[in-house]
């Protein structure tokens, strides 16, 4: 590309495609940071379970290449082969202790590993200067900080705020699988989050008891929750009395659907 060669700057947004508005949010980021910007579309099988969605994963390459072109340098969309030329389960992987333990982690084993092992090639194939992940992962952006620290990746990592439809439902290329009748109940996610956010912020710190609380509030909505936790921000580490930059974070199930959110706030006057 000579792209290096005359000095440009490149910022990297690596996708699984079936691009929506938050996608095209963190694009329009990337183009605020560095000179060109490169947009990746691969569905990472080392990343989904035995029995998650990888066959069915929305692929709608046609229509995310209509949307990126006006907005990108490059898309890079290889083929599982170019990836994986061995196959994932034989390659080396990248494990992230710690932060990717619990939460996510503990209900998808080996997703992180397949995050970060993916992140870390298309890092190295594409060489980035920056590289835009959305908060509304969150445990996945605390992930590829550590790995990028960790093994001194040559790339700064930027969050860019969650994007939501008015009613506050996270934007997530799994919307798509939601009925009607659920697409319904599906905000009411980001308002349980709000609800013990604003509790924080009044100063209730009876954590474990806020946890269940949340719990209950979705079990009543008709979710299906796996987890409702109240980290510190960053770190996620189990938050105690004291700590000032919280995290809110939940994932539940609504049929066959599954969303992740979260809510930060900090505590500080
Ligand atoms: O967030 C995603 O879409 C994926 O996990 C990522 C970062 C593109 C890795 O496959």
């Amino acid at each position: 590309m000579g792209w290096r060669l005359q000095s440009e700057t490149i910022a990297f947004v690596p996708t699984m495609g079936n691009l929506h508005a938050g996608h095209l949010a963190l694009v329009e980021q990337a183009r605020q940071c560095a000179d060109k910007v490169v947009v990746s579309i691969f569905v990472n099988p080392m990343q989904f379970g035995a029995d998650e969605d990888l066959g069915s994963y929305p692929r709608t390459l046609t229509a995310d290449s209509a949307k990126l072109a006006p907005v990108t340098d490059l898309l890079f969309a290889p083929p599982v082969a170019e990836i994986y030329p061995r196959g994932h389960g034989v390659s080396s992987q990248i494990d992230v202790p710690g932060v990717s333990e619990g939460l996510c982690g503990a209900f998808r084993p080996g997703h992180f590993t397949g995050v970060a092992t993916v992140v870390a090639k298309l890092f190295n194939m594409v060489q980035p200067d920056y590289a835009l992940f959305g908060n509304k992962d969150y445990q996945q952006l605390q992930v590829i900080r550590r790995m990028v620290a960790d093994l001194c990746f040559p790339v700064e990592i930027i969050a860019v705020p969650t994007a939501r439809e008015e009613d506050g439902l996270a934007l997530s290329s799994r919307n798509g699988y939601l009925s009607a009748a659920e697409r319904e109940i599906a905000p009411r996610l980001y308002q349980a989050l709000q609800s013990v956010v604003q509790a924080l912020v009044q100063g209730r710190n009876d954590y474990a008891v806020m946890e269940q609380e949340g719990l209950y509030v979705l079990e009543e909505a008709g979710f299906v929750p796996e987890y409702f936790s109240i980290r510190q921000a960053g770190s996620l580490k189990l938050a105690q009395p004291g700590m000032t930059e919280l995290v809110v974070l939940a994932a539940a199930r609504l049929g066959k659907t599954r969303l992740i959110d979260n809510l930060a706030c900090s505590l500080v006057e």
